[in-house]
């Protein structure tokens, strides 16, 4: 078992639309855990840190000029191997691929405004994590159910 924490981004369309309460029904919903959340305008120079590793990409630019068109709602979320799990829940990249059931896979046909984003890796979601939150913004607490499944 692999308690880990990830990192999630409801990216300015997913506000638009009106997706924020389904988006955090579905995590909820699986047995994820939230342990921090909030709602931020992104500005140009954060933008630029959290897609760092795209700079020079074709799409970089409007992707920049996307995610800083308004506000988005980050959030951590705990749970036993959490950043595969809500991979999974978010879907793949491309609307092509994005299968139904997933939040791209329903919501979305583009690729650019794809609703969400969601760490990839260990090491990415603790370079988000830290990069979008402040330790006291970030809670610890128990849920009932985590005594029975041994995940804290
Ligand atoms: P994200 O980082 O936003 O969670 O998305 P991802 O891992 O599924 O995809 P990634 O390759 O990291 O791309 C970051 C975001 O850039 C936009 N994108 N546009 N036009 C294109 O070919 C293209 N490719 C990527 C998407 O908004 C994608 O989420
Ligand atoms: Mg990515």
């Amino acid at each position: 078992m692999c308690t880990e924490k990830t990192f999630i981004m409801i990216k300015p369309d997913g506000i638009q639309r009106g997706l924020l309460g389904e988006i955090i029904s579905r995590f909820e919903k699986k047995g994820l855990k939230f342990i921090a959340l909030k709602m931020i305008h992104i500005d140009k120079k954060l933008a630029e840190m959290h897609y760092a590793e795209h700079r020079g990409k074709t799409f970089y630019k409007g992707l920049i000029e996307f995610i800083t068109s308004g506000p988005v709602v980050a959030g951590v979320l705990k749970g036993e191997n959490a950043i595969k799990i809500v991979r999974k829940l978010v879907g793949a990249t491309s609307p092509d691929n994005a299968e139904p059931g997933t939040i791209r896979g329903d919501f979305t046909i583009n690729t650019g405004c794809n609703i969400i984003h969601a760490s990839d890796s260990s090491d990415t979601a603790n370079r988000e994590i830290d990069l979008f939150f402040q330790k006291n913004e970030i809670f610890t607490y128990n849920l009932a159910l985590e005594q029975w499944l041994g995940s804290k």
